[in-house]
Order: C-alpha cells, then structure tokens, then sequence
C-alpha cells in the first residue's frame, strides 16, 4: 500500500514537474507573440496540450453587448471552426459562471450541471463529460475564459489540472493585455501617419490656391509693365502702386499661413491674444467684416484646450473664407462658469450640412470630420448649422474643470 502511495506521489511529482516545464516554455512563447489572434490561439493550444485534453475554446469578454465570444478553439474534429465567432450572454452557460464569479470550475460530468449550456454541444454534435475552466484577467480587470474539454486518457481533470491552467492562464492574459496595447500603438501610429499626408496634402492644395497663384499673378503684371515701360512710360506709376497693394497683400497671406501653421501668440500669450492677432491678419487680407467677440478669458486655460480650440476656429474661418462668400463673420468666445461657447458665425451662402456629411467616404476633404475629432478629445460638442442661402453657424461647447471650491474641499492653509 505505502509502496502504491509512493508510485503515485512520484507520478504526480513527475506530473507536475512536466507540467511546470511545458508552462516555462510556452510563457516565452507567449510573452513574445503580439500577433493577438495568433496569441489566442497559442494559449488555447497550449491549455488543451497541457492538460492532454480533446477539446478547449477561448472566450473573450465584449463589454458592447456584455458577451462572451468563442475567440479561438482547438480539436474537436473540425467543429470548433463553427464555434468561433459565436457569442453567449456573458452570464450563462458554465464559462458565463466562471466569468461572473471570477472563480475556476472543475465539473466532472456536464449533464449533471444545470449551468452547462447545452445548446452548443447539441448544434455540433459534440459530446462534452467533463471540463475545466479558469476566468482569463489581470490585474482585477476580466478578459474572458479559458475552457478545456474532456482529457484524451478519458480521467476526470483534478486540482493539479487546475493548477496548471490557472498559470498558463495568468500569464496569457498579461500576453493578451501586451498584444492588445501593441495593436492600439500600431492602430494610433497608422492613424497619426494618415493624418500628418492629409496636413501635407492640404498644404500644398493650399500653397498651389494661394502664394503659388499670387506669385504666378505678379510675374504677369511685372511683365505688363515691363511692356508699358516701353509703350507709355506715365501710366508705369500707378501700375506699380497696384503691384505693391498686391504683394503686400501676398505676405499677409503668407504671414496668416505661417502664423496658422505655428501661432506662436498662442503658446506665449494664450488664446484671446492669438485670436485677436488672427483676426487682426485676416481683416489685412479679407473682404468681409469679421466681429469678434471674447469674455472671460482674461485667464488662461490649459494647453490643451487653447490649441484645440484654436485649431476648430481656424478651419472654421478656412471654410467661410474658401467656401462661403460672406459679408459679415461673427466670432464669439465666452468663458463660462463651467464651460467655453466658441461661436462661428457667417451670412454666406450656406450649405446642405447632411450632403456632406454623407459623402465623406468619397470626398478629399476632411476638414469637418477634424471639427467634430477635435471637439471629442476635449470631451466637447460641435453643432454645425447651414443651409443653402442661410449661412452657416458653428458652435463649440467645451467642458472645462470648476474654478470654484466645492463644499467639501480643504481650503489651503
Ligand atoms: N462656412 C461654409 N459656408 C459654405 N459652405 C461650407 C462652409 N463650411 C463648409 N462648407 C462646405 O462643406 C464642405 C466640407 O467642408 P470641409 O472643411 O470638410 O472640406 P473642404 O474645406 O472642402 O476641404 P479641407 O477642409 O479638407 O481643405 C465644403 O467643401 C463646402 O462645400
Ligand atoms: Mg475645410
């Protein structure tokens, strides 16, 4: 008897020490995979080998719909590629109870377990006995569950089993957590590089609209008077006052640019200087009254919202000076208690605003998507109104942190 107790304390220590080692080298493999659905299925092969299982399935918790969505499967003859995809309510079946409770499960005959959701084994014809399975998460936070399905040997799985899955799962989920922020670090680099061709393509759309253009007119006056010179020296004079107005005119422009593209008052003095001085420009160069109207912004607000709600302002009046062909703009910032109401304002020609919006897929524009971006990473709201020949009115509102103690807050002593 005590000879059988060693045989099988040694068949466990040997049980367990092939255990750790396949743990120890599937950790490197998965601390290396960033691919996540090369990860997943990684993890799931590894659960299903480890514990010489037939079967296992991965399910990865969707918080849209609060579901549990089979992720990945192993085995099962060709099944499980139906399985995956599919999704349960995150509270039913034996993974929705491993889930809720954030608790592992070892259920030695199925049928006998009123939790297990029958209605997946039937669909596939499949046949489970017994399961094990652990809830996946880090750090508090879940991320699915791992379920693993009837051992090849036809034994029931034991605590040992638990064990060893229990590790492989932690260290899947700190993998799972890596290649998921891996893939929103490629997802922001690709969106960042998108972005930074749309500035470049917009830039050289709108040097080749403005100096390229202004330049190109010179040259032909120059070559005007160059002629006149020759033909009728006394009206060269007044000629060359035009050619001034208009060059004087293209620096503006080209000042507006440069100071659009880097507002330097901005950073130093904060956004009621740089929008004054923006104005300022702007009335060199344009032909409508532009009224402006700040309050309350003696103060300075953060980085953050001067430059993003510079930006808004800016392509705000891009799109009235390129598009709208107004008399009169009216730019209003008021500094509420809570909040900051920037209002553009113009008499224009107005526009079909869902048209536009509709078409954007198609369109190269994406200066009205930026508007509503922008307005997003301050936590704000953009409205845009317009209609043809009613001009258009774009209002920002834009949360911004109380300036008043609340009852409660320590006074500083
Ligand atoms: N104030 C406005 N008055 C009249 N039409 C406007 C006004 N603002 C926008 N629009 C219309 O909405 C369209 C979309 O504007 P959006 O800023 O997205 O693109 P864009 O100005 O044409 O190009 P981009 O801003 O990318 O250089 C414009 O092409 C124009 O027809
Ligand atoms: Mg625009």
């Amino acid at each position: 008897m005590a000879a059988q107790n060693g045989l099988q304390s040694r068949d466990s220590i040997e049980r367990r020490i092939n255990a750790l080692m396949a743990l120890q080298d599937i950790s490197r493999t998965l601390t290396s995979e960033l691919d996540l659905n090369r990860l997943l299925r990684k993890i799931i092969h590894a659960a299903v080998e480890v514990l010489d299982a037939s079967t296992g399935s991965l399910l990865i918790w969707d918080p849209a719909d609060n579901s549990l969505v089979f992720a990945v499967t192993e085995g099962g003859e060709g099944e499980g590629e139906t399985l995956e995809q599919r999704r349960m309510p995150a509270d039913q079946g034996i993974a929705g109870w491993i889930f809720t409770h954030r608790q592992p499960v070892i259920v030695e005959d199925v049928s006998q377990d009123e939790r297990f959701f029958k209605g997946i084994d039937e669909s596939l014809g499949y046949c489970t006995s017994s399961l094990i399975g652990v809830p996946l998460m880090t750090k508090g936070e879940m991320i699915g569950v791992i379920e693993v399905l009837n051992k090849r040997s036809g034994e029931k799985f034991d605590e040992q089993d638990l064990d060893t899955l229990s590790a492989l799962a932690a260290q899947a989920a700190i993998a799972i957590v890596n290649a998921r922020l891996y893939s929103q670090i490629r997802e922001e680099r690709d969106r960042m590089l998108s972005i930074e061709e749309e500035v470049h393509k917009k830039l050289a759309r709108d040097f080749h609209d403005g100096p390229a253009q202004t330049l190109a007119s010179l040259i032909m006056d120059i070559e005007f008077i160059q002629k006149l010179l020759k033909r009728d020296p006394s009206k060269v004079e007044a000629e060359l006052l035009q050619l001034k107005e208009k060059a004087t005119k293209a620096m503006h422009q080209a000042r507006t640019t440069m100071f659009e593209l880097r507002p330097l008052v901005l950073e130093t003095e904060g956004l009621k200087a740089a929008l004054e001085y923006y104005v300022e420009q702007l009335r060199k160069t344009e032909s409508m009254s532009i009224h402006l109207q700040i309050e309350g912004l003696e103060e300075r607000l953060s980085h953050k919202v001067e430059d993003i709600v510079f930006a808004i302002v800016r392509e705000a009046l891009n799109n009235i000076k390129k598009h709208a062909q107004a008399n009169n703009v009216w730019l209003t910032v008021i500094r509420g208690e809570k909040e900051l109401l920037t209002t553009i304002r113009d008499d224009g020609r107005g526009f079909d605003v869902a048209e536009v919006e509709i078409s954007y897929a198609t369109r190269g524009s994406i200066g009205l998507l930026n508007l509503y971006e922008r307005a997003e990473m301050l936590g704000g709201q953009i409205a845009i109104e317009s209609a043809p020949g009613q001009g258009t009115t774009v209002s920002l509102t834009v949360p911004l942190p109380s300036t008043k103690a609340t009852p409660g807050d320590k006074s500083p002593s």
